[in-house]
């Protein structure tokens, strides 16, 4: 008899970081340990991601309401997983797999199904008496945790449709390298230069009287004319912050092509593009300015371009696969058959159990594609996907701007990691 049953499963609407609803859910066991956890939502969300069940109800939060999935969560999944061990995550989330019985969680939905594997995650940690970090490195059988944690990858420039900067491209993230002696560790002085430009950017903008008011992740979003004057932005930021753009700090770009993709053609500053040609926009950017990593530089079902992108710029650059691959082990299986991208964007929501999700990080890392664990843009204060990047060795946490509360909690819980795995 295992010692840890799972007693009851509760959950609840609650609001996100746009003031939009979403899932969380409550975790009881037989010994009376209990955890919860809630589930993000994407704007730019991938077609292949699994599903989000909303209500549709136009009279309740304009149809976005999320009561049909509380009611499967505190009906048909609490009487599938009661009684269950609560340190089985793998077989746990099996059967929230199979009572769904959908390819892509559309009866239970994915956000009340993940809302109870993170949940259960959550409690079995707590149980275990061991950060969930460890837990889930144990649980399973993941290599050593690596004293390299994960840098982040701050997004302090909001464009797309996290924002109304006009800006095509929708994320302009910097990635600090940069640590001295007297930061606590070198996570504590990623987060601590991640925010020095970031107020530097603040301050750039104000001097030239642009918006100062941030989007959906927590950076900027001024009305800028040209995603190039946008990354003159950071880099101005990051000289006025007194850092080297490129040593100290450098850029990367979630372009979220698939948002402006239309009938084969990309509609780019308004103009319209093949895929060639933005490869061609890309490697211009390259040459004037200090990237690393662009995440969904084509659209989600353009293979063949993904494939003239990798073989262009894959030696170069990061490029990160996110609507590409919607942590789905299948998309990623294409992807290496068609040489597409050389990364991962890794988002639990996009797959719905924390298992699948970890399956396609081994997948991913058997094949030599670094991992990036993210945040969706709408967030609540649930901190597991610092964890979880932690737990699977991700090179990288990409979690928002370093600003807002639910966008801190995950750079916070990452400093506290930090400090734990030093002592
Ligand atoms: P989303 O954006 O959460 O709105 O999908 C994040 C991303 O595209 O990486
Ligand atoms: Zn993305």
């Amino acid at each position: 008899m295992p010692k840890n049953t799972i007693k009851d499963v509760a959950a609840r609407e609650i609001l996100d970081s746009r003031g939009e609803p979403t899932v969380e859910v409550t975790l009881t066991t037989s010994s009376g340990v209990t955890a919860t956890a809630s589930v993000p939502a994407g704007a730019s969300t991938g077609v292949h991601e699994a599903y989000e069940l909303r209500d549709g109800d136009k009279k309740r939060y304009d149809g976005k309401g999320v009561l049909k999935a509380v009611a499967n969560v505190i009906g048909e999944i609490r009487q599938g997983v009661v009684g269950r061990d609560v340190e089985d995550q793998p077989g746990l989330d099996t059967a929230l797999r199979e009572l769904d019985g959908t390819s892509n969680k559309h009866r239970l939905g994915a956000n009340a199904i993940l809302g109870v594997s993170l949940a259960t995650a959550q409690t079995a940690a707590k149980a275990t008496g061991l950060p969930l970090y460890r837990y889930l490195q144990e649980k399973f059988n993941l290599p050593k945790i690596s004293p390299h944690l994960p840098q982040p990858l701050m997004n302090i420039l909001n464009g797309g449709r996290h924002a109304n900067s006009g800006l095509d491209v929708q994320e302009f993230m910097i990635v600090p390298h940069v640590a001295t002696n007297n930061d606590a560790s070198p996570v504590a002085a990623w987060v601590r230069v991640g925010s020095e430009v970031f107020h530097a950017l603040g301050r750039v903008l104000k001097k030239k009287n642009m918006d100062t008011d941030v989007g959906n992740e927590g950076g900027y979003a001024p009305q800028l004319k040209s995603n190039s004057e946008a990354l003159d932005l950071l880099i101005k930021a990051i000289t006025e912050a007194g850092y080297k753009p490129g040593t100290d700090v450098s850029l990367a770009l979630d372009v979220a092509a698939s948002e402006f993709f239309r009938h084969g053609h990309y509609q780019f500053e308004g103009k319209e593009y093949s895929s060639g040609d933005m490869v061609k926009v890309y490697q211009s950017w390259l040459k004037d300015y200090p990237l690393i990593s662009i995440e969904d530089g084509l659209a989600q079902d353009d293979w063949r371009g993904w494939q003239e992108l990798t073989q262009s710029l894959g030696q170069k650059l990061m490029l990160v696969g996110d609507d590409l691959f919607v942590t789905n082990e299948d998309r990623l299986k294409l992807g290496f058959e068609f040489g597409a991208a050389n990364a991962i964007l890794i988002k639990p929501n996009q797959i719905g159990t924390l298992s699948e999700t970890i399956s396609a990080v081994r997948l991913a890392q058997s094949h030599g594609y670094k991992v990036v664990v993210s945040h969706r843009s709408g967030e609540t204060m649930d901190t597991t996907i610092a964890d979880l990047a932690v737990a699977v060795g991700a090179p990288y946490l990409k979690a928002g701007a370093p600003s807002r509360g639910e966008r801190v909690a995950k750079y916070n819980r990452l400093m506290d990691i930090a400090q734990e795995l030093a002592k």
